[in-house]
């Protein structure tokens, strides 16, 4: 036993003959990273007075939230369904905000109904939407506008959400009207602005730059005289795909001062963040059985029951994620690691350089517990993979 599982997460080394016995492939949590990290990011947020709402979208499990909830922070959501989840686990409604470009009707009534802190709208049509919904029900929405900053995230472009190119917010040069319309709207009331400029960001000089931004954007809304009681500056943080041991937990030191620094407050002023990723990534990891192993040309692939159905980032972004064989110490042999699913974009590495693999070696694949088990699908028919929690 000894050697092979070095650089291993303890967690995974520990509890190796019990995860041999559940069928595979399967979603393994470590709710003791979780707690730290989760305690690490309300440490330092609260040194700023900052709150975080964590965004639902990276992962919703119940026991997740249930972590979630209890270091104090609020919930991000981007669907109806999302709203429901964070109230039926226990959030406050005035701790939810909801965003997203395209709310529907019925998800705008049920958080309406909810009396939900924020919604974050994304375009001139919306408000005028969202007013008429509020009237019919009597009821006053508090709202703040996303606006596109237009700054670049560097990072996956399907994963950049704040240039003028992208769907998201509302753009600068439509402001002027936005604030004429809300002056009409009687049943929406402003309280804030809102920025996301997308996610798996790592260079913090762009989060400097949205500083930079959020401050141009206070200086103009004062000069029509409005004053923003809160700034919700987004999610994005990044975190360590290539090294999840050296670095379980993101330097949340750094994130949260560097807000403080850049950004220029007015007294009272609240800030607001929307943490997905960074709170959750590296405390799942999907676990695998190697079923075939296929000489090819040029290399040999280990084929794995785990697929694009239960991670997609691999094959939808050509993201990394570390592959470890948890159960061989032998000699290391090069191998694309590949799914079972009738695509060849079901693929999690090429060339991947792991001990001799053999038929029925549990194969870990790291840093999945941000956007893997929510981003699931049933393609060919296959059914869902359980979630574990140690
Ligand atoms: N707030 C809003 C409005 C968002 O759209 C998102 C993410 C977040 C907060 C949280 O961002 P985070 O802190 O997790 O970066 N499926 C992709 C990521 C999509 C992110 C979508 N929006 C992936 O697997 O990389």
């Amino acid at each position: 036993m000894k050697g092979y599982l070095k650089g291993i997460h303890p967690m995974l080394k520990e509890n190796i003959t019990e995860l041999q016995q559940h069928p595979t492939p399967f979603y393994l949590y470590n709710l003791d990273l979780l707690r730290q990290t989760l305690q690490k990011a309300q440490q330092e947020a609260s040194k700023y007075d900052f709150h975080v709402h964590y965004a639902l979208k990276a992962n919703a499990n119940s026991p997740v939230l249930d972590e979630v909830r209890a270091v104090g922070f609020g919930a991000d959501c981007v669907s109806g369904n999302e709203v429901k989840a964070a109230i039926e686990n226990g959030f406050a409604p005035e701790d939810v905000v909801f965003a997203g470009v395209g709310k529907s009707d019925e998800e705008i009534n049920y958080a309406l109904d909810q009396d939900i802190f924020c919604f974050n709208c994304e375009s001139s049509h919306e408000l005028e939407i969202l007013n008429e919904l509020a009237a019919n029900k009597n009821k006053v929405a508090q709202i703040a506008l996303r606006i596109n900053p237009n700054v670049n995230a560097n990072t996956h472009k399907y994963i950049t959400t704040g240039l003028e190119e992208n769907k998201f917010g509302i753009n600068a040069w439509e402001l002027e009207s936005v604030l004429s319309l809300l002056q009409k709207l009687e049943n929406i009331k402003l309280i804030g602005i809102h920025f996301h400029i997308g996610s798996q960001i790592q260079d913090l000089s762009v989060f400097k730059n949205l500083c930079t931004r959020v401050n141009e954007f206070q200086e103009w809304f004062l000069s029509h005289n409005i004053e923003l009681e809160h700034i919700n500056v987004g999610g994005g943080l990044g975190v360590d795909y290539y090294h999840p041991e050296q670095q379980p937990i993101p330097d949340f030191e750094a994130y949260f001062s560097l807000f403080n620094q850049f950004l220029e407050l007015r007294p009272g002023q609240q800030v607001h963040f929307e943490l997905g990723r960074a709170l959750v990534a590296q405390c799942g990891t999907l676990v695998s059985k190697v079923l075939y192993i296929k000489k090819g040309v040029n290399t040999n692939f280990a084929i794995l029951d785990a697929g694009m159905t239960e991670l997609i980032r691999p094959a939808l972004y050509q993201s990394y994620h570390k592959i470890e064989n948890l159960t061989s110490s032998a000699e290391e042999v090069r191998y694309d690691v590949v799914g079972p699913i009738c695509e060849s974009s079901d693929c999690f590495g090429k060339a991947v350089m792991l001990p001799e693999t053999n038929r029925g070696d549990l194969i870990a694949i790291r840093t999945a517990g941000a956007y893997g088990e929510v981003m699931a699908s049933q393609y060919n028919l296959r059914k869902k993979a359980e979630a574990i929690y140690l």
